[in-house]
């Protein structure tokens, strides 16, 4: 090779690499925390690094400029330490990572994430103090850092946080006074330490004044209600859906938009039984419906063709039976939609083709039948998204009807 061909070689190599380099920050972040942990679930397979950016990953969610601003592992069964890496995600909005085996410290490192709203840290083995960089979480609503090892107390720097709502450190081994400054003066003892019947009093009409209105306005948090009563939660993971709050915007697995609409259920690996019902259908706000890995059963509603905000239906590995609705080609949003790991019969509706933004699609190990569609996207989706099943393909028009051996 010649020194200039090297060297225009070179020069092409440094172009394409350092943008990606740049680009791919976060993905690289998330990846380095992926090669400390033990995930024998194998939630994380998905975490592929030569990928352009982290958006399609499960668990990982992305803002319109392909940020990262949601990591979902709840109930992952993933075991290991937090390193720095993860205060890089600068845009973090929700840190999910309750129910599962990590120890060691909580990183002083978190205290950069300066976007972060939520940080469900509680059911782990978590030990060593609060960091008091938590001060800086300036946007913090929700801090749940209960069920876990930590000890020392509570950091003061956390009465600055004039956005905290909920605050639950119960079950850990910390000393020291419970603060009263800020919204600290707000917090129930059982997230803290004992409770005068004083101040049950007060909470208690607090309790009233903010509930009242709810009855016309808690049109969601009711819709969710009576999702909760047709399953079977022997985790308990429902059991802050309190329908007498004046919205569901505090109740866990639940997040809500700045106006308090209902935009995400996250509700994966939660050992739920049961059949859903059409009032899902009306959370027209919703934008991540979350269900994966559960014991779900019976029909999916047509009513979910209705959640026009939707981007991600996640309903895999349940034992969902019957059709795929042919309502869901009214989910014009929608781009990720995994259907996989359930009993669905019938053939995949043609409707389907008309999503112009579907970039994910999975029905693999279900017992579908007729033929995959070429048209639209399903030119792009790969063979492994249609795999164990009796489908036919790809569609050869004209000649083989298209439920041919349904
Ligand atoms: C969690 O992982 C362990 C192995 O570390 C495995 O034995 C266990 O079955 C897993 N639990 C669940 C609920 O998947
Ligand atoms: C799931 O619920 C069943 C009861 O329905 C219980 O026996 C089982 O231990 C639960 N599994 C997990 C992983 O919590």
């Amino acid at each position: 090779m010649s020194p200039f061909i090297f060297l225009s070689l070179l020069l092409l190599l440094l172009q394409f690499s350092l943008p990606s380099l740049s680009t791919n920050f976060e993905g690289n972040a998330l990846h380095a925390l992926r090669t400390k942990l033990s995930d024998p679930n194998n939630v994380l397979h998905s975490w592929d690094p030569t990928l352009v950016n982290p958006c399609t990953w499960f668990h990982v969610t992305c803002d319109s400029n392909n940020h990262v601003i949601r990591l979902d592992l709840g109930n992952s069964n993933i075991s290991g330490a937090l390193g720095p890496e993860l205060g890089q995600l600068h845009h973090l909005q929700y840190l999910e990572l309750y129910n599962n085996d990590f120890r060691g410290k909580i990183p002083e490192e978190l205290g950069n994430l300066k976007s972060l709203i939520s940080m469900d840290l509680y059911g782990n083995k978590f030990e060593g103090k609060i960091p008091k960089s938590f001060g800086k979480l300036k946007s913090l609503t929700f801090l749940r850092l209960d069920n876990n090892k930590l000890t020392g107390s509570i950091p003061r720097e956390l009465t600055h946080l004039t956005n905290l709502k909920i605050f639950d450190v119960s079950n850990n081994d910390l000393c020291g006074t419970i603060p009263i400054d800020g919204n600290f003066g707000s917090f129930p003892a059982e997230r803290g330490g004992k409770m005068s019947p004083f101040i049950f009093l007060s909470l208690l009409l607090l309790l009233l004044q903010f509930s009242l209105p709810s009855l016309s306005t808690n049109f969601e948090g009711n819709a969710l209600h009576a999702l909760r009563t047709k399953l079977s939660d022997p985790n308990n993971v429902l059991h802050s859906w309190d329908p007498t709050l004046v919205n569901p915007c505090t109740w866990f697995h639940v997040t809500c938009d700045s106006n308090n609409h209902v935009i995400r259920l996250d509700l994966g690996n939660s050992n739920i039984s049961g059949a859903l019902g059409p009032e899902l259908g009306q959370l027209h706000h919703l934008q991540y419906l979350e269900l994966y890995n559960n014991d779900f059963r019976g029909k999916i509603p047509e009513e979910l063709g209705n959640l026009k905000s939707l981007i991600s239906m996640d309903l895999y590995g349940n034992k969902f039976e019957g059709k795929i609705p042919k309502s869901f080609g009214k989910l014009k949003s929608l781009t990720f939609l995994r259907l996989d790991n359930n009993k669905l019969t019938g053939s995949i509706p043609r409707e389907l083709t008309h999503l112009t933004n579907l970039k994910i699609f999975d029905v693999s190990n279900n017992d579908l039948c007729g033929t995959i569609p070429i048209d639209g996207n399903f030119g792009s989706f790969p063979a492994e998204s249609f795999e164990n099943n009796r489908l036919n393909g790809p569609e050869l028009k004209g000649l083989v009807p298209y439920d041919f051996g349904c």
